[in-house]
């Protein structure tokens, strides 16, 4: 499978070493042999080689700041208008890992869409185009034949819209609630021990799970986005951030958590996506939920469903190799659909 990524920072580099080094247990074991051909970056500069580019050299490189430094050789391309990259490149499968845009969702939402005319099959851990336009890019996808994948869009490479739509074929989904934000579960987690909510919120920053700013985490808006996503692969249905209630954890105190702890119970941000809508909100859980006992930055959701009653899934839900691994099953998925189509 021939690959552009679009972006190349934590996650586009998490992908890259997971195909360099899983490379021979992956052709071994599933039969999946991967090139990138193409990285695109915003500020880091452009590369395209038709014949598959050294992901040694490409970690290098931007290892020392810049794909430049990519060592010069024959057929490589430097400069190209993305979009143009995008709809002549020779490649089977467009990689999006730019930044998530949930307002627009561009330009991702349009570099999704020429992959897929020019025949490419999509894969992307960037939310903005699966949160804003899922249902476009599916049928745009089935029309032209091509894989469009959002696993890793939500809690990461935990496979989480595979159990939904694979593994729990058949049940109706009746509801969803999860934990889909680690930066503030890590938060309440650190405030359950007693440290202060800015105390707990700087460590997380420290810790590289929370922003500078860290208004999308704490205010909800990033489990908004990947309840949008669920709301969508899910249940057909599109929710909107503009009228979704959503409520972050900013203003709960350290004693709002020592009142719940003495209840038996604890706070938790909690995302749920049914067939009628969704919200995010902090709720107190009973300490027996198997939401409850998900703590630091570790994600869960539970699917209510009529015939097996409730499945909770627990996992990372960040970090680029675990963010990467799910680029790379939706990459099996897509290799697997074109090997249906030609058999
Ligand atoms: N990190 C995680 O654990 C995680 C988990 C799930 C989903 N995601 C999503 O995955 C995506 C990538 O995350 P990340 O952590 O790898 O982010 P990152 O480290 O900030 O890297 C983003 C990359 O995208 C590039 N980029 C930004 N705007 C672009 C544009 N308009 N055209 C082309 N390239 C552009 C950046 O270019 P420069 O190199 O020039 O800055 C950079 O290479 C995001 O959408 C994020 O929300 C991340």
């Amino acid at each position: 499978m021939r690959l552009l990524l679009i972006g190349f920072g934590a996650v586009g580099q998490g992908l890259a070493t997971i195909l360099r080094d899983q490379a021979a247990y992956l052709l071994e074991r599933s039969g999946f042999e991967a090139h990138i051909v193409g990285v695109v970056t915003r500020t880091r500069g452009l590369l395209y080689q038709p014949d598959g580019l050294s992901i040694d050299a490409l970690l290098e490189a931007i290892g020392k700041g810049h794909l430049d430094l990519y060592p010069t050789e024959r057929g490589l391309i430097r400069q190209m208008d993305p979009l143009d990259l995008i709809r002549t490149a020779a490649a089977d499968a467009l990689v999006e890992v730019s930044y998530s845009n949930l307002q627009t969702a561009q330009p991702a939402l349009d570099y999704c869409r020429a992959a897929l005319e020019s025949g490419k099959h999509v894969v992307m851990a960037n939310k903005g185009p699966a949160a804003l336009a899922y249902a476009e890019l599916q049928a745009l996808g089935q029309q032209v034949g091509k894989f469009v994948g959002i696993e890793a869009t939500v809690m990461a490479g935990t496979p989480t819209l595979r159990l939904a739509l694979e593994a729990l074929a058949g049940c109706r989904i009746l509801a969803a609630r999860g934990i889909l934000n680690g930066t503030t579960n890590y938060i309440l987690t650190q405030m359950e021990s007693g440290m202060a909510y800015g105390e707990a919120l700087e460590e997380a920053q420290a810790l590289g799970y929370a922003e500078a700013d860290p208004t999308a985490d704490v205010e909800g808006w990033d489990a908004a986005g990947k309840a949008v996503i669920l709301a969508a692969a899910v249940f057909q249905q599109h929710l909107s951030l503009e009228t979704m209630p959503v409520k972050g954890i900013s203003h709960l105190t350290r004693v709002d958590l020592e009142e719940a702890q003495a209840a038996g119970e604890c706070w938790k941000l909690i995302a749920t996506v049914t067939p009628d809508g969704g919200q995010v909100e902090p709720v107190r859980l009973p300490l027996s939920h198997p939401l409850a006992r998900v703590s630091g930055a570790t994600n869960a959701v539970t699917f209510s469903t009529d015939l097996l009653g409730d499945v909770t899934l627990v996992g990372p839900g960040a970090g680029p190799i675990a963010t990467g691994f799910g680029l790379l099953a939706d990459l099996f998925t897509a290799q697997r659909a074109g090997q249906l189509k030609k058999s």
